[in-house]
């Protein structure tokens, strides 16, 4: 059994504790509140930024995942949370002691700034246009720096239960099809971003990087037309392509798919499916344009 801490555990870290304690592990979820986490998961309240709250992590850990998030988009919130917090969470795993066999750090797809729409992989520059991928890479340098092995997984948009956001944009006639050269857009359901997560840490001998996205990047007007007609609603209608948005690139899954990693999500389809299914949006019944 092992001993596993997931330091800012929200969503995403939850969905991964809970696939790590059916497998049997002891689980601690750390966030300032923690009050709302399942019974699952031991609650530990800290503040990842604030060192003196940080003083009684549980004794012998053995896994590390670091999945906290920015409380807002300024810089100064992305700092303390891909900066500080990683910096300030290693220190007091240093200064007690601990010796967990892998630190995995929770990183994005925000951190490659290609506009070109071309493949990116692991071995890709990294170049992050704005200071969210900055600082997002700079906590990488901070993990990968650590006294620790340490596997970092950048994982591209997350969707899912609670993050629906852009279908229901579609389903409210809110969305444009950007005109013009595909833009490509990298999606992963949060059940697979969790077992991904969960899947390095299982590797015996993981990388130090994997790419976390599902199998098929997407120019942004195909996935707004097939989101249409899944739900049944009007097929937005095309416009001037908004500028900058999260950069222009195909991520590839290659790696992490060598390594073994099966998605119960394959590509936005079954995952939006799924998700559309819940929300009872499809009921539109019209099926995707290429399905
Ligand atoms: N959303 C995406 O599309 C996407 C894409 C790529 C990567 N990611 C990455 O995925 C990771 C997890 O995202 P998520 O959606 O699960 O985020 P989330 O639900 O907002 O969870 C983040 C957690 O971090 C905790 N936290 C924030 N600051 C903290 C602090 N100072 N001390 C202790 N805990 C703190 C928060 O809890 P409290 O407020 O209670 O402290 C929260 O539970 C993040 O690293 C994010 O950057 C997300």
């Amino acid at each position: 059994m092992e001993r596993i801490l997931i330091a800012g555990c929200g969503d995403l870290g939850t969905r991964l504790g809970r696939l790590l304690a059916a497998d049997g592990h002891r689980v601690w979820g750390l966030r300032r509140d923690p009050l709302g986490l399942p019974s699952a998961l031991e609650p530990l309240a800290a503040d990842l930024t604030r060192p003196d709250t940080l003083g009684a992590l549980p004794a012998g850990l053995t896994l590390v995942f670091y999945t906290a998030a920015a409380a807002d988009r300024s810089e100064a919130a992305y700092r303390r949370a891909y900066e500080d917090g990683p910096r300030n969470l290693l220190a007091a795993l240093a200064a007690q002691g601990q010796s967990p066999r892998r630190v995995v750090y929770c990183s994005s797809t925000a951190v490659y700034g290609q506009e070109d729409g071309g493949w990116v992989d692991e071995g890709s520059p990294t170049r992050p246009q704005g200071y969210t991928g900055q600082r997002v890479l700079a906590g990488e340098g901070w993990v990968a720096g650590g006294p620790y092995p340490a596997t970092t997984v950048r994982l591209a948009g997350i969707y899912g239960p609670g993050r629906t956001r852009l279908l229901e944009q579609v389903r409210r006639g809110e969305t444009r099809r950007p005109e013009g050269l595909p833009v490509y857009t990298n999606r992963i359901h949060s059940d697979d971003a969790a077992a991904a997560l969960a899947f390095v840490a299982r590797l015996p001998a993981p990388r130090r990087l994997y790419l976390a996205v599902d199998d098929e990047p997407v120019d942004r007007a195909t996935l707004l037309l097939e989101l249409a007609g899944m739900i049944g609603a009007p097929p937005p209608p095309s416009g001037p392509a908004e500028p900058g948005r999260g950069g222009n690139k195909r991520c590839s899954n290659r790696r992490l798919k060598a390594a073994g990693f099966r998605f119960r999500y394959p590509t936005f389809r079954e995952g939006y499916r799924a998700l559309a299914g819940e929300l009872g949006l499809l009921g539109g019944g019209a099926a995707s344009p290429h399905s």
